[in-house]
């Protein structure tokens, strides 16, 4: 197949979006509209990528450098034609070049194949609506053979009847299409360079038309305000709750289900109302996830419950844990099989064994604690002493008593015990109890203040 250069328009305003950041840069699906735009291109293996963008500064090129070869400046913004134009000294000319656009993001990657498989003369993708206002009509002649695009601004009432709009998604041989930008005029109801106005270039000098219809609707809609942008969105999260239940997950309501990234799921998992995906997550066999949990780059074993609303950020879950309600599980957490941590349990940065528990109201940072540790309600390791964090170790079979302070570095022995509201700031022997608290004293005949006379 001949090379493909692609051109991505996102130099417009968006000024119905009434917002500081460019429209490109909104999310969808926790990505900026552009870089959903940007992934599909770069899946067609083009030979290179120009981005023309124009209101926000450098924040376009900025955020997605990565993800194209090229950054344009569009200044001032003379209409689709005139951005095209932009691009054009950067393109190779035995090429093809397709122009697609930031503000249309969910494009698929087998629509613009189809295209690319269409023919050699120009092709242009297109849509029919049942309410066409807006956009640009193709005009076809009576054999069906495309004679041009008319805007709507600039279509007679016959015209404005016409049902197949152009999504503006094209593909052109680019020395053809440097030919014909060199010759657009603004003369229109607008006064732009409109990248329309190829297509009767095309058809005078006999270059083959060609038109191609997206396999869904949804990949062609355009953003512009923020009720299209949730609608889009909707749309989206649909699409990957579909997908979802044809591979057997079973979502308590599709209708509420945000995955703004990556999702994997095993066999048999269930996943309740309510729940954010984010980044790469991977869910085991039979796990389940609770209602409102929100899970964020995370891999978590097979058998696992989720109670609801557990937080879980960049962590290892192992199999047949049992986590939350209320949970929390931050950065750099590794639990290993069968451990539990319930509600209102931090954990960071910080390695729970197998079959340990800390169920309740604890706050477990910068740790390693071994296999069946039992943490009692309250435990609190101090990590941080306002300037440094310091490891916390408990080992195997340890049983640290409710409202224990564990002031690190510290390491609790192996089977160690710790009595209650205890303290610890040295080391603690295996195998022994260890507390720290004053005697336990009753004043005898102590009477409670009474309240003053005035
Ligand atoms: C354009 C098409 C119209 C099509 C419609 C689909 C033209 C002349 N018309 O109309 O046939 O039905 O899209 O939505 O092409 N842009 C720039 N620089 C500019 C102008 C626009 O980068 O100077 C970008 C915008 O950011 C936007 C896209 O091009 O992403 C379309 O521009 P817009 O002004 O919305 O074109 P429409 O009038 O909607
Ligand atoms: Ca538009």
């Amino acid at each position: 197949m001949t090379a493909l250069n692609i051109i991505i328009l996102a130099a417009g305003k968006g000024t119905r979006m009434f917002s500081d950041k460019p429209k490109v840069l909104h999310a969808l699906a926790g990505k900026p509209l552009v870089q959903h735009v940007l992934e599909c291109a770069i899946s067609l293996q083009p030979e290179q990528i120009c981005v023309v963008y124009g209101h926000g500064g450098e924040a376009v090129p900025q955020a997605m450098q990565r993800y194209a070869d090229r950054f344009v400046l569009q200044e001032p913004q003379l209409g689709t034609g005139h951005a095209v134009q932009q691009a054009m000294p950067h393109l190779n000319d035995d090429s093809r070049t397709l122009i697609l656009y930031g503000d249309v993001p969910l494009i698929q990657h087998s629509t613009l194949h189809q295209m690319q498989q269409a023919g050699n003369g120009l092709v242009l993708l297109t849509v029919d609506l049942d309410d066409p206002t807006g956009y640009g009509r193709i005009v076809r002649d009576p054999q069906g053979d495309v004679l041009s695009i008319v805007e709507q601004k600039d279509a007679s009432a016959e015209e404005l009847e016409i049902s197949e709009v152009n999504t503006g998604i094209m593909l052109a041989p680019t020395t053809k299409l440097r030919e014909w930008l060199s010759k657009l005029g603004n003369n229109n109801a607008q006064g732009e360079y409109y990248l329309t106005d190829i297509v009767a270039m095309a058809v005078q000098q006999g270059v083959s038309v060609h038109t191609v219809q997206p396999e869904q609707r949804w990949e062609v809609e355009g953003i512009n305000n923020k009720t299209q942008l949730a609608a889009l969105e909707r749309i989206r999260q649909q699409d990957v709750a579909g997908k979802l239940m044809a591979q057997g997950v079973t979502l308590a309501d599709p209708a509420r289900l945000d995955v703004r990234g990556e999702l994997n799921c095993g066999r048999d998992v269930e996943i309740d109302v309510g729940c954010i995906f984010e980044g790469k997550v991977m869910l085991g066999d039979r796990v389940k996830v609770g209602a409102y949990s929100v899970i964020r780059s995370a891999s978590i074993g097979s058998g696992t419950q989720v109670a609801p609303y557990t937080h879980i950020d960049q962590s290892e879950v192992g199999a047949n844990c049992q986590l939350g309600p209320y949970a929390r599980l931050r950065p750099g957490t590794k639990l290993q099989d069968e451990a539990h941590v319930g509600n209102f349990t931090e954990i960071k940065n910080s390695e729970i064994g197998k079959g340990s528990k800390a169920n309740h109201l604890s706050y477990i940072g910068d740790s390693t604690v071994g296999s069946r540790v039992n943490i009692g309600a309250g435990t609190i390791t101090c990590n941080y002493d306002g300037a440094n964090k310091f490891r916390t170790i408990i080992e195997d079979d340890a049983f640290i008593g409710s409202d224990t302070q564990l002031v690190a570095p510290v390491t609790v022995g192996k089977g160690a015990t710790i009595g209650a509201g205890s303290t610890i700031t040295k080391d603690t022997p295996a195998g022994e109890l260890t507390l720290s608290r004053s005697k336990q004293v009753t004043i005898a005949g102590w009477q409670r203040p009474v309240k003053g006379m005035k």
